[in-house]
């Protein structure tokens, strides 16, 4: 979603917020800003509908620079896409405002500054922060306790970085709901939504906690708690190895993210599974203790990491014995719910800032959960830092906006999860040393996998004129099949329907004919013979068919099917193996038919609105 870059420096910092932005590209945005403050207080403001780029060349046509700058990318909320919504908002050519979030009572607030005189000029919820900041202004002694009175009228969520041309030597920075990050630099410091956008010029970070508000100069960052109390944040080296500019060779960053898996996965693994079991303390300090008294498990999260909470309730069910519930966030968290005894609530998020899971894990807190974990991938994020206890999947950043690295590393985390939890709850030796090998194998059957995409290439060719499909499996397989539809839909805009392949003569072969494909996951495992009798249910209908199956399955190709055989592989990981064909038929699917694959239209990377 919308991104934040700010500077103050001695030198120019143009071009180091719009690198900055165009790090931040990849989360999803439709217009881009920038404002810059040079030392004699001129305030030049350059603003875009589309890319990155466009705003860049009108920065290099004007010549604009400045030594204290902010700049944004919108992700449309609160009014069009317009120039006049992008960020930075202005207060009378004064004040200069980027803002993540929603400010919930912008209406309430708006009415207020109509009428002590401000004028609106757009129709977002950002502008009323630049005029409520002037209006404080005007009764506090700086900049800093403006936006600290300011900040106490606003409801809903804000990051939010505010410049006063009056006085070009500092910003000041708001967090609630939406992340900021200081970047320090030599004589210069910095300020981003993502650590990312500030990686090539710096490396350490301090992580803004709610409520917080600072002050950051060249030389000084001052901070202030929710209650306006000096406080001490903790500065953190990162580890974060990214280049943005960098897709490998690739040509776009989804496919590279999607060969990448071998390795990421061998990187997950590294250290933390041994040949007899798992490491020790790898959940993090005092986790063996708590694992041990888990009985039962409530998973949260949202979209594909939604789809890792559904695979991993088969694990824990089967092999770990423990009972397990997946709920989706944004429904979680607006319900009553029960907790377990001996309930562990563990959240799944790629980026560690879904405003949803963020929301569902601070209200589970009052809930009574023994306590709660986060399998995240990104360090430092608002999940890691608000849960006891945080297992990092390790995929190295994700750009492309549909998620796949990030998928199969969580999945490898649960197989993880699954043999601590077994242990204490009686897993079956059989099944413990079949879960290790199995996870051993993992990183080379990917590898294998990976071979099968020329074939899906050509198949892919079958699917660009079609506007509907179904995905079918069974088991630990029905949540691969709903991660294969929501990856055709998001990137290939194909209408996309995942069922577990039993309820299909409850409703879903009413919709089959030679126009719908559909698609089926099929591994050699105990639920083998029902999956082929819906296939014969299809079959019967008219239905195309296109099979993924182990070699093992015997499903041969003819003038209905097509069978695409997937290397053999032990039965825990057949969830992780499955997910990688299907990644890369939407891929070539949306290769097909010129979608913009990394940034899908209407989709932002890292969702942090409600
Ligand atoms: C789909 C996708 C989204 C995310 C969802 C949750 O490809 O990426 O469905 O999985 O927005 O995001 P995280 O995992 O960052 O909490």
């Amino acid at each position: 979603m919308c991104g934040i870059v700010g500077a103050v420096a001695e030198r120019n910092v143009v071009e180091i917020l719009l690198e900055g932005l165009k790090r931040l590209e990849y989360r999803g945005y439709d217009s881009a800003g920038v404002a810059l403050l040079d030392s004699d207080g001129n305030l030049t403001r350059l603003r875009r509908t589309g890319k990155v780029q466009e705003l860049a060349d009108a920065v290099a046509n004007e010549s604009a620079l400045g030594a204290t700058g902010i700049a944004h990318t919108r992700w449309a909320t609160h009014g069009g896409v317009t120039e006049a919504n992008a960020h930075p908002h202005f207060s009378s050519d004064r004040i200069a405002v980027v803002h993540n979030g929603i400010i919930e009572n912008y209406l309430e607030l708006r009415k207020q500054l109509d009428n002590a005189g401000y004028t609106f000029t757009s129709d977002t919820d950002t502008e009323t922060i630049a005029h409520q900041v002037h209006e404080e202004l005007k009764s506090s002694d700086d900049l800093l306790s403006a936006v600290q009175k300011a900040v106490k009228k606003f409801h809903g969520a804000y990051g939010t970085v505010v410049m006063d041309r009056e006085d070009p030597s500092r910003v000041v920075v708001a967090r609630s709901g939406s992340p900021l990050v200081i970047g320090l630099g030599l004589g210069e410091n910095f300020i981003a939504s993502d650590q990312l956008a500030l990686l090539p010029v710096t490396r350490r970070f301090i992580f803004l906690e709610e409520g917080d508000v600072a002050e950051i100069t060249r030389r000084t960052v001052k901070i202030v708690d929710i209650d306006g109390n000096p406080v001490e944040r903790d500065i953190v080296d990162s580890v974060v190895e990214h280049d943005a500019g960098d897709k490998g060779g690739y040509r776009h960053y989804m496919l590279k993210e999607i060969h990448e898996q071998p390795t990421v996965v061998r990187n997950a693994l590294k250290g933390r599974l041994l040949d007899n079991g798992l490491a020790e303390g790898i959940f993090g300090q005092g986790a063996d203790e708590l694992l041990a008294k888990v009985q039962h498990v409530q998973i949260i999260a949202c979209g594909t990491s939604y789809h890792a909470g559904m695979t991993a309730r088969y694990w824990l069910e089967q092999y770990a014995n423990v009972s397990c519930n997946v709920e989706i966030a944004s429904e979680f968290r607006y319900r009553k719910s029960f907790v377990q005894p001996n309930s562990l609530l563990v959240t799944i998020s790629q980026s560690g800032e879904t405003a949803d899971t963020l929301a569902a894990l601070r209200l589970a807190k009052e809930l009574g959960y023994m306590g709660s974990l986060t399998v995240c991938n990104v360090p430092g994020s608002s999940l890691v830092r608000e849960s006891d206890l945080a297992f990092m999947t390790k995929a190295g950043a994700e750009i492309g906006v549909a998620s796949t690295k990030a998928f199969t590393t969580q999945l490898t985390a649960f197989l993880m999860l699954t043999l601590a939890l077994g242990q204490h709850n009686g897993l079956s030796e059989e099944d413990g040393k079949s879960i290790i090998s199995a996870l051993q194998s993992l990183p080379a059957k990917l590898e294998e996998t990976l071979l099968l995409s020329e074939g899906i290439e050509d198949l892919a060719e079958e699917f660009a004129d079609k506007h509907h499909s179904l995905f079918l499996g069974r088991g630990d397989q029905y949540p691969i099949a709903m991660e294969g539809a929501l990856k055709l839909k998001e990137i290939s805009y194909i209408h996309a329907e995942a069922y577990a392949s039993g309820e299909l003569k409850h409703g879903p072969l009413a919709l089959i004919d030679d126009e719908m494909p559909v698609i089926v996951v099929a591994p050699n495992n105990e639920l083998l013979e029902k999956l082929k009798s819906n296939v014969e249910e299809v079959r019967a209908r008219g239905g195309i068919m296109y099979v993924f199956a182990d070699k093992q399955a015997n499903f041969q190709s003819d003038e209905t099917m097509r069978v695409i055989n997937v290397p053999h592989c032990e039965a825990p990981i057949a969830p992780i193996i499955y997910t990688v064909p299907l990644q890369l038929l939407s891929y070539y699917v949306a290769l097909i038919k010129g979608t913009d694959v990394d940034q899908p239209r209407n989709l932002a990377k890292s969702v942090t609105v409600e």
